[in-house]
């Protein structure tokens, strides 16, 4: 069942939001201050739209999304975890990068500050997370809505037991004026799993883009990564905590043409870059322990 808005605008009586049933009938929240327009669902608390005023939205999203319950939707900020791509079984029952995006969140609280709107969401494991992920958890996104984008994903163990190698992606998809006109910077000298060959092989120089591209970077922090868009005179800046991996995607032509939610000329226009716990960045996280990993996103005119 889906939280039913009309309760949660009682909740939440803040006049920056307003809920309302989005696409596919799912509950979905507007976020509108001084600073900029927000969109996110409850669903997989996810990000579908960022946009400052007298700016270019921020997030790519796909117009061929499929907004159903238990499916990822394709584009905006969808939340990988407790595990980046397969999981490590390679049982094909475990969902592609795990449950959390698929996942029911409840609203816990909002705060009106002078940097913007602060959203809390929150979900606990229950008996059919732990069919996935042995363990008791609970996880905790904060996203704030001001003249930066900023998003933060934690998660308390508050079981007996450690949870093991826990992954993780903010799978921030981005929106660029043309993937020619896009260069990424901050990730020159660093070693980066190809995922497309499975070779370590190190970046020399700015990222261009010239086919599909699904990398892991290796110790990405504490750079910045910037993403310099000339067709939009636009510069991006990527501050990310609590990881030290990057994944950067985009499937190119062939790619775009088999995914049913993305359309066949879609990777023109956006390119991913990940703030993750990935590959040998997968953490463990102790009784009463907490992880927490977050982006924060600028733009500038270029
Ligand atoms: C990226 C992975 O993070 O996500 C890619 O590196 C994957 O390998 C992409 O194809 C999209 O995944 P999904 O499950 O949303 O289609």
């Amino acid at each position: 069942m889906q939280p039913d808005p009309t309760e949660l605008n009682q909740r939440f009586p803040e006049p920056s939001l307003t809920f309302d049933k989005g696409e596919g009938g799912l509950t979905r929240c507007q976020v509108h201050n001084q600073w900029a327009q927000a969109e996110f669902y409850l669903q997989g608390a996810h990000l579908t739209r960022y946009q400052k005023h007298h700016s270019l939205p921020l997030l790519w999203l796909s117009h061929q999304a499929v907004y159903a319950l238990n499916h990822p939707i394709r584009g905006g900020l969808p939340i990988c975890w407790p595990w980046f791509n397969q999981h490590a079984s390679g049982n094909p029952a475990f969902p592609q990068h795990g449950f959390a995006r698929t996942h029911q969140w409840s609203l816990r609280a909002v705060l009106e500050t002078d940097n913007g709107t602060e959203i809390f969401l929150g979900f606990t494991s229950t008996p059919a997370t732990q069919r996935w992920l042995p363990g008791e958890f609970d996880a905790r996104y904060r996203i704030s809505v001001g003249p930066t984008l900023s998003v933060e994903f934690s998660v308390t163990n508050t079981g007996e037991h450690s949870l093991n190698e826990i992954g993780c992606a903010l799978h921030t998809y981005f929106s660029i004026s043309q993937i020619n006109e896009v260069i990424v910077t901050g990730l020159e000298g660093l070693d980066y799993l190809d995922q497309l060959d499975g070779l370590k092989k190190n970046q020399r120089g700015a990222l261009k883009f010239n086919q599909e591209t699904d990398r892991i970077y290796l110790q990405t922090q504490p750079r910045a990564i910037q993403i310099k868009d000339t067709g939009n005179r636009q510069k991006l800046d990527i501050q990310s905590q609590g990881s030290h991996s990057t994944v950067i995607w985009n499937p190119w032509k062939h790619k775009s043409t088999v995914m049913p939610d993305f359309p066949d000329q879609g990777y023109q226009t956006m390119i991913c870059i990940e703030t993750a716990n990935a590959f040998e960045d997968t953490r463990t996280i102790e009784p009463g322990a907490t992880h927490s990993i977050s982006q924060t996103i600028q733009s500038f005119e270029l």
